[in-house]
């Protein structure tokens, strides 16, 4: 099945706990750090994601959104996180950070704006867990998403199937029911989802809509 991550950014900030506990059959929780200088919002930092990997019943996905993710990335491994995805276009170094989140038992994500291709990164595929592709300018909630960036997303599905490399493809931004079906046909298998599960009368039923949605338009089989 495909992977459906509900982004913690459309919670409730201060009703956290409770917010956590409406997306519990979610795959993971996605979550969103945001420095106000890599991206023009703020959201927290590791005190923060350190409570939520202690109250939460699912994994977490960190995405994080800062300059300078060389320095600051382990922390979130140290902190128990599942993955930890840092952007390409801050990283001075990502295949040594990729190494050090790996060992600190982490997944190793790289996250790649809009307007920055995969070529450079095909090559170097095995030395992460999970590529990211931003279907929105990163920073916001609520944006529409970009199909402009399905090629990239394709270019990437088909380096990883040539490599025969277990890397995950993950869409992030104005994600809905309707535009799941696109990002799954160009070849992701997982998922984020803010606006889409938090504003849903249900959250439960839509990640359940988007995951069943996904899995009838995938590109190639889970592993
Ligand atoms: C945007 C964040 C996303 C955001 C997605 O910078 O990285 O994770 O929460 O929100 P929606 O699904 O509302 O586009
Ligand atoms: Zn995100």
């Amino acid at each position: 099945m495909p992977r459906i991550n509900p982004s913690i950014l459309a919670a409730d900030f201060v009703n956290m706990q409770r917010d956590l506990g409406r997306i519990a059959t979610a795959d993971l929780v996605h979550v969103d750090v945001m420095d106000n200088h890599f991206v023009p919002n703020l959201t927290f930092g590791p005190q923060m994601v350190g409570r939520i990997q202690d109250v939460s019943t699912i994994p977490l996905d960190v995405h994080l959104m800062i300059d300078d993710p060389d320095r600051w990335a382990p922390g979130y491994a140290q902190l128990g996180a599942h993955s930890v995805t840092f952007h390409a276009e801050a990283a001075a170094d990502p295949v040594a950070l990729a190494r050090r989140l790996r060992s600190l038992g982490a997944r190793a994500g790289i996250a790649l704006k809009p307007g920055t291709e995969a070529d450079a990164y095909l090559e170097l595929l095995a030395e992460f867990d999970q590529v990211l592709v931003m279907t929105v300018e990163p920073g916001f909630g609520g944006q529409s998403f970009m199909a402009e960036t399905m090629p990239k997303l394709r270019t990437l599905r088909e380096a990883v199937t040539a490599r025969g490399l277990d890397v995950w493809l993950e869409v992030d931004g104005g994600i809905t029911e309707e535009t799941i079906v696109t990002a799954a046909e160009a070849g992701a298998d997982t998922f984020v989802a803010g606006s889409s599960v938090f504003r849903a009368e249900d959250p439960a039923a839509q990640i359940a809509v988007l995951r069943d949605t996904a899995a009838g338009h995938m590109s190639q089989p889970l592993t």
